[in-house]
């Protein structure tokens, strides 16, 4: 069926979309916490390493094969098989990403409502609700059903929309305002006593904890995660670039950008916890080490807004903003994959698509709810630690094992007409064919 492609407008357009899809909850809760808890610099050396030798490859996989078949994730695989065996694979691998990634957007969906509850709080308790402000911080299934299901209508809206008015119009306002707004929270988070003590244990590195294995599949994993891989979503988003676009350059830059704001977000939260502690907030767990699970986000920063006195409602509305806002630009790419698929290969028009696929998460998504502690955990780690390596794999065996080499340059030369000679030709085609897969394997086994 002949569908209207939608076309990313501008390269900034496309940056801020991808950028937007990288940056996430995983940058600016998971990266911090993992790099404190993982020897500081030692591992963001090691996150660097591993992102551009690993994973950056694996993300020019999905965008070539998206900008070369113009379509979906189960119909480009499919364009690129060759003869019945792959076309098989194909469409196998097509789905299990289409299932996983709404399943990641399902759990994802109710940590972003939980974002958009604690937003409200410092308003509340200024306006002195200081009933609603309990109830909006308290973790309940009403709660959490309320704000999960106002946060998929916030995605739907936006992918009802279509490309360029929905997704790159909102990534281009929202990941501009990101940037700036974790900037000023920096800016002002290390003035404060304490700061410099987080900033220490963020940067010095312990090198002893370089040749740990279970920082090596941290870091691996994080690099996964943050550049949204495996999944179909930046191969979507690929599909929707310009033939004039040189993709190297474009994948580099949206990698250097998750990476640069990772690494930000870094100087954020570590001197924030160690403000906080020097406030005489709890911040290690029994174990000795930094909290870094909900209870950072949902505990302890908010205990260091509260010390903060009139200022700390205004520090607790921006942080929020930017976790929402990083939330958001992150599930509407999640959601367009599902969709995607919807409007090209059933004819669906995009508002039914949207409406209908969104609503069935959001159903997915209210049975977790209600049922948090058998399947939270379950979900994020069948989807996050299994499937997405596992798919990530899939889709560098689709390019260097299955396609034909020479479409592949084909399609870099497109907006890159000197790809052959160049430094990239030279490195990422062995990368994806030997590197990514026995990496990514290794990972696999060990976690
Ligand atoms: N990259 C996002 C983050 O770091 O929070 C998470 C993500 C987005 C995972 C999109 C998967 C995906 F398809």
């Amino acid at each position: 069926m002949a569908v209207v492609r939608g076309e990313f407008t501008s390269r900034f357009g496309f940056l801020m979309a991808a950028t937007g899809s990288a940056v996430g909850l995983g940058n600016i809760w998971g990266f911090p916490t993992n790099a404190a808890s993982n020897g500081g610099g030692a591992f963001l050396f090691t996150y660097l390493i591993l992102t551009f030798a690993l994973a950056y490859p694996a993300l020019m996989a999905e965008l070539i094969i998206g900008r070369y078949a113009r379509a979906n994730a189960v119909t480009a695989l499919k364009t690129i098989s060759r003869g019945p065996k792959s076309r098989l694979l194909a469409i196998a691998v097509g789905f299990v990403g289409i299932l996983t990634v709404s399943l990641i957007l399902s759990f994802y969906a109710i940590v972003s409502g939980w974002m958009i509850a604690f937003f409200f709080d410092p308003l509340a308790r200024f306006l002195g609700m200081d009933g609603v402000a309990q109830w909006l911080t308290e973790d309940a299934e009403l709660r959490n059903s309320i704000f999960v299901t106002l946060f998929m209508i916030l995605t739907v809206f936006i992918i009802s929309a279509g490309v360029r008015d929905g997704i790159e119009k909102w990534a281009s306002r929202m990941m501009p305002s990101l940037i700036i707004i974790l900037i000023l929270l920096i800016l002002y988070v290390l003035t404060l006593p304490g700061a410099m003590d987080g900033l220490r244990v963020y940067l010095v590195p312990d090198f002893s904890r370089v040749a740990n294995p279970q920082l090596l599949v941290d870091a691996m994993g994080q690099a996964f995660f943050s550049l949204s891989l495996g999944v179909g979503t930046m191969l979507v988003y690929g599909s929707y670039i310009s033939k004039q676009e040189n993709l190297p350059t474009l994948g580099g830059l949206v990698a250097l950008l998750d990476v640069g704001i990772a690494v930000l977000a870094g100087m954020l939260i570590l001197p924030a916890m160690y403000v906080a502690l020097a406030s005489g907030v709890e911040i290690f767990d029994e174990s000795g080490g930094l909290i870094a699970g909900p209870g950072l986000i949902v505990s302890v920063l908010p205990a260091l807004f509260n010390s903060m006195d009139s200022v700390g409602m205004f520090v607790a509305m921006a942080f929020f903003l930017l976790m929402t806002i990083a939330a958001l630009t992150s599930s509407i790419s999640m959601l367009e994959v599902p969709v995607a698929y919807a409007i090209e290969n059933h004819g669906v028009e995009r508002r039914n698509a949207a409406i209908t696929i969104g609503s069935v998460i959001t159903v997915i998504s209210l049975i977790l709810v209600f049922n948090f502690n058998p399947l939270f955990d379950l979900v994020v780690t069948y989807t996050t630690e299994y499937s997405q390596p596992l798919l990530g794999l899939f889709f560098c065996i689709f390019v260097a094992w299955i396609w034909r080499r020479d479409d592949i340059l084909q399609e870099i030369k497109q907006g890159c007409p000197e790809a052959e000679a160049g430094f990239f030709w030279k490195i990422w085609p062995f990368y994806v064919k030997f590197i990514c897969p026995l990496a990514i394997l290794a990972v696999y086994f060990q976690s």
